[in-house]
């Protein structure tokens, strides 16, 4: 340690890199594969002939499986049909530019060949190889870029790794921060020096503190170019941050993140899981997160002979064919200047707007609220051909073909002239009225634009609204609350018409943000009314109406 100390200090220091240049082939990106392998594929979601709740990468500890037990399943780790080759052509075909695999889960296993464990792919499993090395060159030479997953706070397996839960084998108990220098910090280092990723993906910070968290980085420091997600702990940021398993309503403006999620209900490999999301919903994901301005990690977890799933690959194969047509409205593009279109989404590219129809207009009218100098437009899928365009004075009409292109999402291109013209949010700026706040949470931080600042009711109020005047009577038929990432809360929404409150739309919020549409009204006035319940106060990021032609 000493020694190496010593020679840090010897380096001559290297110029940091610019975050934004480190990230740029990433933001440019968009699409990547996350690959959760490990031993967990072997009892593959059933122990002791039950099928164990939750996910599949978790079922030691979900039924509390005793390490020698589990360790046992190694036995049977033999991927004998991994073909790293066919992996990377699969997410490349899909129109995926990078891909994260996990180099050691939860369960503390190792795909790669630790010189401080045995609990790892070479010394325990009778494949004996290392799985990550063929990947990282095949990648490599394929152009694409490899990240790894590193568990570095949970680990079942090893004296003193982290569990959320109380230890249940005498093997966990011990000292985390003997773990950390055993174990975590001494991987990190292997696989940072040994394979050079190109994404450093941490997972769960539970009992991380910021003196832990800094164990881990001189060992980063050398990696100029090392692209970190947000969850190392102890107040570190990292890069890019990680909403995992839903889309946010406005995404997380001027950050950079990814939205990581299943094609089913699971990481890690479970048989019996067959609730998989179809293509067409994978398609509409990837250009709702694409046009907030986000990545999409896209998952899927091969089985114990190294198979990805017939399901995943199919839908891969699905959102490749989409991808050949429609790329360009992906790749390298920036967020839809629009807060909001009742047909779909946009992208936005140089002088470009890609309009990612989702609803096709019967009438052959796309209208654009725009009012820039329009150029041309034409279909992504056939760009010889103009479409006719008519400018009007507040929004452009693209004349479309009467069947879409593509019966999931099509792409018509316009062309620009100058920044994009688009009307403010109505709620954008103006200040709530509300029934109660917390000091803490104040009511402005409903309408200041940044979906990480809350307004909240104060401590034991359940139930309070938030009144806000537009100042003038605007059409508006989209209702779009952030929140933070817990249970959904009832909600109201009333428009005052002749000094009366009238119900516009009530429902359930999912708890991780809302986008509803609902039949237009105008109206100057409107009032939300949020409840919830002991456990589970609201907690609102912005509220947003957003107007419709
Ligand atoms: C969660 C889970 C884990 C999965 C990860 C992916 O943190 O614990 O199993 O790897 O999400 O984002």
């Amino acid at each position: 340690m000493l020694f190496s100390a010593v020679l840090f200090s010897c380096k001559p220091k290297q110029e940091e890199v610019p975050q934004a240049d480190r990230l740029q082939w990433w933001t440019d990106a968009k699409f990547g594969l996350f690959i959760h392998w490990g031993v967990y594929s072997v009892p593959a979601g059933t122990y002791q002939g039950k099928q164990v709740i939750g996910c599949g990468e978790w079922i030691m500890y979900h039924a509390e499986i005793p390490s020698k037990v589990y360790k046992d399943f190694a036995k049977n780790f033999n991927p004998v049909k991994y073909d790293p080759e066919a992996w990377v052509r699969m997410a490349k075909d899909a129109g995926m530019k990078y891909i994260v695999i996990t180099s050691k889960h939860h369960d503390g296993f190792a795909l790669f060949n630790s010189k401080v464990t045995d609990w790892d792919v070479v010394d325990a499993t009778p494949w004996g190889k290392d799985l990550l090395r063929p990947l990282v060159k095949t990648a490599r030479n394929e152009g694409m870029k490899i990240g790894f997953y590193y568990s570095q706070d949970y680990d079942w397996n090893h004296y003193g790794g982290g569990s959320y839960k109380p230890k249940w084998d005498s093997v966990q108990v011990g000292s985390f921060d003997e773990y950390l220098d055993n174990i975590a910090v001494p991987q990190v280092t292997e696989i940072l020096s040994e394979y050079k990723p190109d994404i450093l993906w941490w997972d769960i910070p539970f009992e991380m503190t910021k003196e832990r968290a800094e164990k881990f980085l001189p060992v980063l420091e050398p990696y100029k170019r090392l692209i970190t997600n947000d969850r190392l702990g102890g107040g570190y940021p990292g890069d890019i941050q990680t909403p995992e398993q839903f889309i946010p309503a406005t995404g997380f403006p001027g950050k950079n993140w990814e939205v990581c999620m299943t094609m089913n209900d699971t990481w890690g490999y479970q048989s019996h899981d067959t609730n998989w999301k179809s293509s067409k919903e994978l398609i509409l994901k990837l250009s709702e997160i694409v046009s907030k301005g986000g990545n999409f990690l896209l998952n899927v977890g091969p089985t114990s002979e190294g198979l990805i799933p017939q399901a995943s690959i199919h839908r891969l194969r699905e959102v490749g064919e989409w991808m050949k047509v429609n790329s360009e409205a992906i790749y390298a593009t920036k967020a839809s200047p629009f807060p909001y279109l009742p047909w779909g989404r946009a992208t936005l590219k140089g002088q470009k707007l890609y309009l990612h129809v989702i609803n096709w207009p019967s009438d052959g009218l796309l209208k654009l609220p725009i009012n820039n100098k329009a150029g041309k437009a034409y279909l992504l899928s056939d760009p010889s051909k103009e479409l006719g365009v008519n400018q009007l004075q507040d929004h452009v009409e693209i004349s479309v073909p009467a069947v879409a292109p593509d019966s999931v999402l099509s792409v018509v291109v316009l062309e620009f002239e100058g920044t994009p013209g688009v009307l403010p949010i109505p709620t954008a700026g103006k200040q709530a009225v509300v029934s109660s706040a917390d000091t803490s949470m104040p009511a402005s931080n409903l309408f200041d634009g940044d979906p990480a600042t809350f307004w909240k009711p104060a401590p034991g109020v359940l139930k309070a609204s938030a009144e806000v005047d537009l100042g003038e009577e605007i059409k508006v038929g989209n209702l779009s609350l952030c929140e933070t990432y817990h249970r959904g809360h009832d909600y109201k929404l009333e428009v005052k018409k002749n000094n009366k409150w009238e119900t516009v739309l009530e429902g359930k919020t999912p708890g991780t943000g809302l986008v509803q549409d609902f039949s237009p009204v105008t109206g100057r006035y409107f009032r939300l009314t949020v409840s919830g319940t002991k456990g589970d106060v609201p907690v609102i990021g912005e509220w947003i109406l957003n107007r419709v032609l």
